[in-house]
This record gives C-alpha cells, structure tokens and sequence, in this order.
C-alpha cells in the first residue's frame, strides 16, 4: 500500500447521531434515510419525492450499485470511503431557475471543501468540483416540474473523501482525486457531511430569498475557466471564445472574438489556454 492509498482506519457505517448531534440546519436534514447499499440515491430520493417526501430530506448510502453521474455515466460508489447522498427539494422556485439549485449546491460544495483544505476548490460548469485539476465532486440535479412551478429537485452529490488512488478504477486515477489525497490523511466522513448540509441550507435560504444574484459573486469567483479561452462545441455550431461567467438561468457566458455574447446551455467546453 502506497502513502496515495487511504482505505478507512475502520471501514465502518457513517454514524448518522453524531451527525444529527451537531447538526446547526433550518430546513435540510431534519431526516436522514440511511441505506448500507442501495441502487442510486437519486432513485432512492425520487421515489420516496413520488410518495410525498418533503423538503430537506435527504437519502445518504455508504455505497451505491448503480451510482450515476451526468450524462448516463457511472459514478463510482466504494463502500465506506466516500459521501452520496441526494436531497429531495421543494424550492419555491419557477420551473426555468431549476439549474440554479445545480449552481447554488457547486457553492456550497465548494465552500465546504474549501474549509477543510484551507485554500479554494474551483467550480467546473456546469457541475463538477475540481481542486489542483482533479475531479473531486460531481453534482447531478434531477428536476421534476409542471407548467407552473417545480414539484421536487433530486439533488445528487457524490464527494470523494477517502478514496485512495489505488482503489480507483485506472479511467479514474488519472482525473480524479479525494480529500484524503489533498489532505494527506485520513478525513472524518461525518464532519465533512455535516458541514456540507449546514452549507446547502444556508445557500438553499439565500437562494431562495434573493435569487441567483446573492450568489453569483461566489460562484464566478470560483469559476474554473473564469476569463479563459474556451472552444465550445455545440453540435455543427463552433464558438471560440472568453468564458465570462455564468447567467442566472444556469447557462454559461462566452463572449467571441467579434464581441458577440453566447448563452450556452449544454456542450463541451474545452479550455485553449492554461
Ligand atoms: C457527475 O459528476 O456526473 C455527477 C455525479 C453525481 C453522483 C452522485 S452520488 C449520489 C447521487 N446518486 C447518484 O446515483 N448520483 C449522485
């Protein structure tokens, strides 16, 4: 075993009353659903959001079968090493802010993990956590709406806490990377859960109170690509541009070389310089 390598001291169950001991929330988390293993907690969250589930409660499994991230990828569930839970989400929001709750959970996934390393984790639209060019978060949103407002918000987050390189599947090693690995040691999973639902309640309150703008300035400071060259493919359409930050829809702001503004809403996005 290598010093990269950080299985748990003890691969044990999260201890969900240590987490509800200290837990300081309004709204998320006064429910825990804890789940040794399950297929995914989205799937888990949206059929108990279809059964009446109210807002804040959340579904966290110390491993998952059927993790899935964006784009119907796997996301990578070891038993006991790391955080996924998802959040059922009642927002008093309109059907078209519904990408906000992806942006207002990257700063409250970003400021939590910005804590425990002491210096900053950068925001990669639309919905990963990146630290020293390496994934260490992924969001995945899941909205369920009707013409008028939003019925519920799956939010997913999966967050690598103990994750040894070693263990990484070899697709992995190279991308991705944990907080023991930029800690050096050994990470408390219920320290890092805790914080991170005291941070989701109070961005999930201001967001809902002030709009997208009372967070906008933390996102874009976060910003991976902040004022970067950017090529953007969507689909036979090329735009080659300065990323400028994000709109309050969720979509990002690329200004081309003729000054033109682009919205993009969904695409690749590479960045042409370091
Ligand atoms: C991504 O980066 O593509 C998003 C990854 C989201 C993973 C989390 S883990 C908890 C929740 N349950 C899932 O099946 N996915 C999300």
């Amino acid at each position: 075993m290598s010093a990269n390598d950080f299985p748990p001291v003890t691969a044990r169950p999260l201890d969900l009353d240590r987490v509800r001991a200290d837990l300081r929330a309004r709204r998320l988390g006064f429910a825990l659903h804890y789940f040794a293993l399950i297929d995914s907690t989205n799937s888990e969250a949206r059929r108990r959001a279809e059964a009446g589930a109210g807002d804040g409660e959340i579904v966290i499994a110390d491993s998952q079968a059927q993790g899935r991230g964006r784009l119907g990828r796997v996301w990578e569930s070891p038993p006991f090493a790391n955080l996924y839970l998802s959040l059922v989400l009642r927002p008093n929001l309109a059907p078209a802010q519904a990408p906000q709750i992806t942006l207002m959970a990257a700063v409250a996934l970003a400021e939590t993990v910005g804590s425990f390393l002491g210096r900053p984790a950068a925001i990669k639209w639309p919905n990963d956590i990146f630290v020293d060019g390496k994934k260490l978060a992924g969001i995945l949103t899941e909205a369920a709406c009707n013409s008028t407002r939003i019925e519920y918000v799956i939010l997913g987050i999966g967050l690598n806490l103990n994750y040894g390189t070693e263990s990484m599947p070899d697709t992995l090693r190279h991308r991705a990377t944990s907080m023991a690995q930029l800690c050096g040691q050994f990470v408390s999973r219920e320290k890092v859960l805790g914080r991170l639902i005291q941070a989701l309640d109070r961005c999930y309150g201001e967001l809902e109170s002030f709009g997208f703008e009372g967070l906008r300035e933390r996102w874009e400071e976060r910003f991976i690509w902040r004022g970067r060259r950017v090529r953007v493919e969507l689909g036979d359409q090329l735009v080659v541009g300065r990323a400028l930050g994000i709109e309050a829809g969720g979509a990002l702001i690329v200004e081309d070389d003729d000054g033109r503004r682009h919205s993009i809403v969904a695409g690749d996005v590479i960045p042409l310089e370091t």
